[in-house]
């Protein structure tokens, strides 16, 4: 097993122009956490871990992973910008997710709103972003990321959930450090991009690689669940459904699951 190193991550990152610190932690309870109660620095901060006693995953659920054999991250920054001007800022890191895949040559990935990186539909990775507002406008934003790397078919039997690794994809065990530093710099552009100019300028891009465009889904949002068919997203992230009448109604926020029917079956929504 290759453990992931400061040093071999960096030399992927050579000649890349902005500070940030990378911190490697043997285990820790939640990289999301870890953030909370240490040194906060006024660049970006990355820590990595090789295992989590606490990993947390979104609706409350936990993330676990055996050591040594993903990637679990969190990125902290403070960005200067009222938390309600976030919006999309989860579907935009999606986005960096995806890329950095892309450019490690991996084909074949969606994104499935808000933030979740499929492959065929097999959930590869998650993102939980978890924001305080500091001032008026300055807000403090953790982005905690688990991607599967080095899981074999026996241990993603475990999750009970249609997941998927990068070894099961590629059918070789992959350079997590290699990895890191691609997720390292492609966050970095994004981020950087998304404090420039929102979330305007990822709709397009989102839109191409949507998951769930077409396809009946449910959207669980509170005590409601809405099902229509899904629509790509607005220019602020949220999701578009569109429903049998030909309205669009806009969400910004709910778990989605998919029906068993998708608009190729049928254009109606069906039972769940
Ligand atoms: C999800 O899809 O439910 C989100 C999963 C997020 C998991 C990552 S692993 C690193 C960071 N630390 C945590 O406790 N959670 C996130």
């Amino acid at each position: 097993m290759i453990l992931l190193d400061e040093t071999e991550i960096r030399s992927y990152l050579q000649d890349f122009p902005i500070d940030l610190e990378i911190m490697i932690l043997k285990s820790t309870p939640s990289t999301n956490d870890y953030f909370k109660n240490h040194t906060k620095k006024p660049f970006l901060q990355f820590c990595f871990t090789e295992h989590q006693t606490q990993g947390r995953g979104r609706f409350g659920r936990s993330w676990i992973a055996p050591f040594g054999v993903n990637i679990m991250f969190s990125c902290r920054f403070v960005i200067e910008q009222n938390s309600n001007h976030l919006a999309g800022l989860s579907l935009c890191t999606g986005l960096a997710v995806l890329t950095a895949l892309e450019e490690f040559g991996i084909e074949g990935i969606s994104c499935k709103w808000p933030n979740d990186i499929l492959y065929h539909q097999q959930k590869l990775a998650g993102i939980l972003i978890e924001i305080q507002a500091q001032r008026q406008d300055q807000t403090e934003v953790i982005i905690g990321i688990g991607l599967n790397v080095n899981m074999d078919k026996a241990m993603l039997r475990e999750i009970n959930r249609p997941v998927t690794s990068l070894q099961v994809i590629t059918g070789i065990p992959q350079n997590r450090n290699k990895i890191a530093a691609l997720l390292i710099q492609n966050l970095c552009t994004y981020l950087e991009r998304f404090r420039h100019k929102g979330f305007t300028d990822f709709q397009e891009e989102w839109n191409k690689r949507d998951a769930l465009t077409g396809k009946t889904i449910a959207l669980k949002s509170g005590n409601d669940l809405i099902t229509g068919i899904a629509a790509g997203v607005d220019a602020f992230g949220n999701l578009l459904l569109q429903f049998e009448s030909g309205e669009i109604k806009a969400y910004c926020a709910g778990e989605v699951t998919l029906s068993a029917y998708s608009l190729h079956d049928t254009h109606l929504a069906k039972n769940f």
